[in-house]
């Protein structure tokens, strides 16, 4: 159903916030696709905080997307959003994307926040295409001295 709008459903996949079993899932997902993911006891701890939300939508019991953030209101500062290899270009990042803003909005918040490396051309394609507005460049903006941009994605 609906909810301020925004489908939560999409191609037959729902989201849905993740249950606690399955972030060992995130865990993997973060190992095999970053170069500085987050580790088990941090994504624990992000979990257990009040003001973060991870979504997920499952094929079956499998996690093939995720979308992290934490409220600082008025913004929810993007912690990650992965989509697994094997289900890419089907418009899974555009979706939890959209559909988290029902939940950041619920905490709080009026618009997404977030750091996106200068090298994730699939990333910025993915934002661009759902209305996100590079802010500025922030210099050395990640661990490893690569640049990053901010983005804003102000809610409709
Ligand atoms: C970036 C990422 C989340 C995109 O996931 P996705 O589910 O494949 O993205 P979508 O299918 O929603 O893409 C929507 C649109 O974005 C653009 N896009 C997505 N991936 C793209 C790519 N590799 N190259 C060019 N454009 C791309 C396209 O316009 C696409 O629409 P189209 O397929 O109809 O052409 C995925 O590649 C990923 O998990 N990357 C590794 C993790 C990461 O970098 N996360 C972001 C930083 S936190």
């Amino acid at each position: 159903m609906p909810k301020h709008g925004v489908p939560n459903r999409f191609k037959g996949y729902h989201v849905s916030d993740v249950h606690w079993w399955e972030l060992a899932q995130i865990v993997r997902l973060e190992r095999m696709v970053f170069p500085e993911p987050m580790p088990l006891w941090g994504v624990v701890r992000k979990f257990l905080s009040p003001r973060t939300r991870y979504l997920v939508v499952r094929d079956g019991r499998r996690l093939i997307a995720y979308f992290g953030f934490e409220v600082m209101a008025p913004y929810a500062h993007v912690l990650a959003n992965v989509t697994h290899p094997d289900y890419r270009r089907q418009g899974l990042a555009a979706f939890v994307l959209t559909a988290g803003q029902v939940w950041a909005r619920d905490l709080g918040a009026r618009a997404f926040l977030g750091e996106v490396r200068m090298s994730n051309l699939p990333q910025l394609a993915v934002l661009k295409g759902v209305g996100w507005s590079r802010l500025a460049t922030i210099p050395r903006g990640f661990k490893n001295g690569e640049d990053a941009y901010l983005v804003l994605k102000p809610f409709d």
